[in-house]
């Protein structure tokens, strides 16, 4: 399973500063994955509670087990599409993400399904990618497989589907949430110790499919071999990492 901690082991404290969790508050973590960023919000709610939400089975079970191995009690999980479950009314005070609210199928619905679980003036805060041409990984790693062929269009939905932040503060406004802020946050991410440990998390995340699906069977064939030259080009003393660009998304539930 991709270790998403260590991958975003950077950004992760601009999210813990920006949601500055209370000891009362009623955490929804938003497509929480392994459960990192909803075992530290249930530390910092010590008399409230958490809950993560992840579509991924996979997922939610690993962040149980997490929990579980970690003492947490406070924590729960839930496997499901943040965009339709049927949340509590109005059971929570501060929704969190962490790279968990790009892939919506329709996100003025879903972000209205995540708002219709908070109490009014409850805050959401959440990092999202900025646009893949932003990316060092994105570039540096497909110009490494595909040379300079220009990004395939898909790049523009997917992970980067909330890079444009004047449509993001639009349809989070017309989701009913009021005083959206998006701030620029900038820092590398980490993709493994060393290259081989990063050209296998790398192969396992289905990286090459993700940025080059464009490929010959010639040029598809050589991809891997070609990957793992990019990321020993990336390989330094601390491990394998990328510059990268992010925002960070604030507001509150105006409903
Ligand atoms: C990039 S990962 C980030 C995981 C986690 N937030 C972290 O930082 O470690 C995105 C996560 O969002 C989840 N996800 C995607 N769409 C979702 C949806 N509609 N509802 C709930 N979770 C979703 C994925 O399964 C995945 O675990």
């Amino acid at each position: 399973m991709f270790d998403y901690d260590a991958e975003l082991v950077r950004y992760n404290a601009h999210l813990q500063a920006a949601a500055d969790i209370q000891p009362d508050d009623l955490v929804l973590d938003i497509g929480c994955g392994a459960g990192q960023t909803s075992r530290q919000a249930a530390r910092s709610a010590r008399e409230g509670s958490v809950m993560g939400v992840d579509v991924s089975r996979e997922m939610v079970e690993r962040a149980r087990l997490l929990a579980e191995e970690e003492g947490v009690g406070n924590v729960s999980f839930v496997h499901a599409d943040a965009q339709t479950h049927r949340f509590e009314p109005q059971g929570f005070t501060v929704t969190i993400s962490r790279y968990g609210t790009m892939f919506f199928a329709d996100p003025v619905a879903a972000f209205t399904n995540i708002g219709s679980a908070l109490r009014p003036g409850a805050r959401l805060v959440q990092l999202v990618w900025q646009a893949a041409d932003r990316q060092d990984w994105v570039t540096a790693i497909r110009a490494g497989i595909a040379g300079d062929r220009p990004l395939p269009p898909g790049l523009l939905g997917g992970p980067f589907s909330l890079a444009d932040r004047t449509v993001t503060r639009h349809l989070l406004a017309a989701a009913g949430f009021d005083d959206v802020e998006v701030t620029e946050v900038h820092e590398p991410i980490q993709y493994g110790a060393d290259a081989a440990d990063a050209h296998a998390a790398l192969l396992d995340l289905g990286m090459i499919d993700f940025l080059a699906p464009d490929l010959d069977g010639a040029s598809a064939a050589q991809a891997p071999d070609r990957l793992r030259t990019v990321l020993e080009a990336h390989d330094g003393a601390d491990g394998v990492w990328f510059d990268s660009a992010c925002w960070l998304v604030t507001a509150r539930w105006g409903r």
